[in-house]
């Protein structure tokens, strides 16, 4: 949610934040804005749109000019998209930028007008701590800000820039992930490393309560009681390149196109002599032998991950695994037991339900394992054991690579924890893990095979107001991630539904030519989901059926055939995901959306 960037150094400041915000409008992007010292003096540009529209605004009327400011690209959680509601915020003497929520904005402002404070022009909580900054503000930044931070409650990173002290940012992280970037005589902050990759790969990661003071090109930093403190620079392992399009139209195709290596970089370092070994993550079998329940919890996509983890644990492992919404069992006064494991599955490890659920973890005996994607993020960092898949970054706001590697991942532990636990011989863990070890090449197989179908099939979706998506077991786990990335991005209403339940009330929707997409890829359970099938396709439905090359599917039950390669039925979600991805990604092409900034959404969401 919002990203935030600033610089100080030789290069044009304006130029520097509008190219570190063009990475970061994966984070929201219905305004955007930036504050720049021109000669000393504070000068804002912002405007609502995307940052093309600033850019053009500043064509038109003026680009700041000048070497330290701020900027921020936003997703609107207090107050409309409008140019007023955009960042930068200011208060006399003080301007900022903010990522997050300020959950006590209202009493703040309450305490402001009291005191004579009434000049609010936005709807913002952003609008309030600049107020508030400048209120307590006597002539020594530090002091104020951590002054400052005493009274704010809520989740936030700040950019921040005072009048009286020119070429001079300074930052400050509760929550809310911040990175302070540190070129050759010139520095950054920013909300994600791949903002700043054009410039430097070095980066402090900015703790919660620490405060970043760039000037003069260097950084120094001190703690919420205002004590020096000295960080630890860190070196990116993502480049440039791997997060630009490559000649690719969007991130997403390109995302697409980048699974087959993101699972062998994920799963390569977890496989040892032919079987899982998950030991640098700091897991062992014995901390897997006596695991009594497993919970997965996530939010989005990630959930989906964990779905499919379900039924494969489940199957192997015979576990009981529940799987649920962050959002949703970190209020329901969840059951954990002291040999339980929470699996915390998340891209960007910042997501605000998910991180809580930790803390959640934390007040009972069970053990936390996170699953994630970005190196050092606050689930990474707050859970007992990680893995980290290795995805590289992911731009595009709907999820696709970093999917597919959480599969790989929920396998890689279903197959260790039925090993360790005496479920499966070595015999047939070996067989699992060369299946798993087989699936890069079966990916790119599969984009080939079902690509240019897919493309034709997408141009029969656009006219739909509304489809379903069904499936059986593995098949319908999988399911609510197509219909998830349909929607999301080709803004057709669509449902998922497990096939034997659509008789129950569902199936009264299914009229004259409503695309049905169903997924049967799970030969045990192939009769039955062709049964359901043909309920929806004598009612008029326009069938769509996802199933492996060899399978037998009456001509009269499908109007579309998608054939993808077959392997193992336990590992077919991580072939049959991808004529959703591609199904999903040609509707909305065709349909001229956005296909990497969806409306509305983010890609990171940092508050509840
Ligand atoms: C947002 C994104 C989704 C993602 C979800 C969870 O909604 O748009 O793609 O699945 O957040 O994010 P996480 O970073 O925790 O996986």
């Amino acid at each position: 949610m919002c990203g935030i960037v600033g610089y100080v150094g030789p290069r044009d400041c304006t130029d520097v934040l509008i190219s570190a915000l063009t990475k970061l409008e994966y984070r929201g992007y219905d305004s955007a804005g930036i504050a720049v010292f021109e000669n000393g003096k504070i000068e804002v540009a912002k405007s609502k749109g995307r940052l093309t529209d600033l850019v053009k605004k500043m064509e038109k009327e003026g680009k700041p000019n000048g070497h330290a400011g701020i900027g921020h690209t936003r997703w609107a959680t207090h107050g409309e998209p409008s140019d007023i509601n955009s960042h930068p915020h200011s208060g006399r003497r003080v301007t900022i930028v903010h990522n997050g929520i300020i959950e006590n904005y209202k009493e703040l402002k309450q305490f402001l007008i009291d005191n004579e404070r009434t000049e609010f022009l936005s709807d913002t909580d952003t609008e309030v701590v600049a107020q508030l900054l400048d209120f307590y503000y006597e002539g020594n930044p530090i002091r104020c800000i951590r002054r400052v931070l005493h009274e704010l409650r809520g989740s936030f990173a700040l950019g921040i820039v005072f009048a009286d002290r020119p070429e001079t940012v300074y930052a400050v992280r509760c929550e809310s992930p911040l990175i302070v970037g540190q070129g050759k005589g010139e520095a950054f902050i920013a909300s994600d490393v791949p903002a700043i990759l054009k410039y430097t790969k070095d980066y402090y990661l900015l703790e919660y309560g620490e405060i970043a003071v760039l000037k003069n090109g260097s950084v120094t930093f001190c703690d919420f009681h205002g004590r020096m403190v000295e960080k630890v620079l860190k070196t990116a392992d993502w480049d440039e390149d791997s997060a630009e399009k490559g000649g690719y139209p969007h991130y997403m195709i390109k995302e697409i196109h980048e699974q087959p290596t993101a699972v062998k970089t994920t799963i390569t370092p977890r496989i040892e002599n032919g079987m899982p070994n998950l030991s640098e993550c700091g897991i062992t079998p014995e901390t897997l032998r006596d695991i009594n329940n497993i919970f997965i919890v996530a939010c989005g996509t990630a959930m989906h991950a964990g779905m499919v983890g379900k039924y494969v644990i489940e199957k192997l492992a015979r576990t009981s695994v529940t799987v649920d919404i962050a959002s949703e069992f970190r209020y329901r006064d969840p059951l954990i037991g002291e040999n339980d494991l929470v699996i915390i599955i998340s891209q960007s490890g910042e997501t605000a339900d998910s991180k809580a659920v930790l803390n959640l973890v934390r007040e009972t005996k069970a053990k936390s394992l996170a699953v994630v994607n970005v190196k050092g993020s606050s689930i990474a960092r707050d859970a007992d054991m990680v893995i980290y898949t290795h995805a590289g970054p992911e731009i595009a706001v709907a999820s696709t690579k970093a999917y597919m590697v959480q599969l790989a991942v929920m396998y890689l532990l279903a197959f260790e924890i039925a090993y360790a636990k005496g479920k499966i011989d070595e015999k047939e863990c070996r067989e699992l893990i060369a299946g798993l070890q087989n699936i890069p090449e079966v990916i790119d197989k599969t984009i080939d095979a079902v690509v240019d179908e897919c493309q034709y099939i997408s141009t029969k979706l656009i006219t739909a107001d509304s489809l379903l998506y069904i499936g059986r077991g593995l098949d319908y786990a999988l399911s609510m991630e197509g219909s998830l990335k349909l929607k999301e991005i080709s803004y057709i209403h669509s449902e998922s539904y497990a096939a034997g339940e659509l008789k129950h009330g569902t199936i009264s929707l299914v009229e004259d030519g409503m695309p049905v997409i169903a997924v049967a890829t799970q030969n045990t359970l192939l009769e039955k989901t062709v049964s359901n099938i043909k309920e929806v396709k004598a009612r008029g439905a326009m069938t769509i059926v996802i199933c492996d090359e060899y399978t037998e599917i009456d001509e009269d039950a499908a109007d579309y055939l998608i054939r993808v390669p077959k392997i193992s039925e336990v590992l077919m979600p991580m072939v049959a995901t991808v004529p959703m991805q591609l199904l999903a990604y040609y509707t909305a092409v065709n349909k001229g959306n956005d296909v990497d900034k969806p409306r509305n959404l983010a890609k990171s969401v940092t508050v509840e």
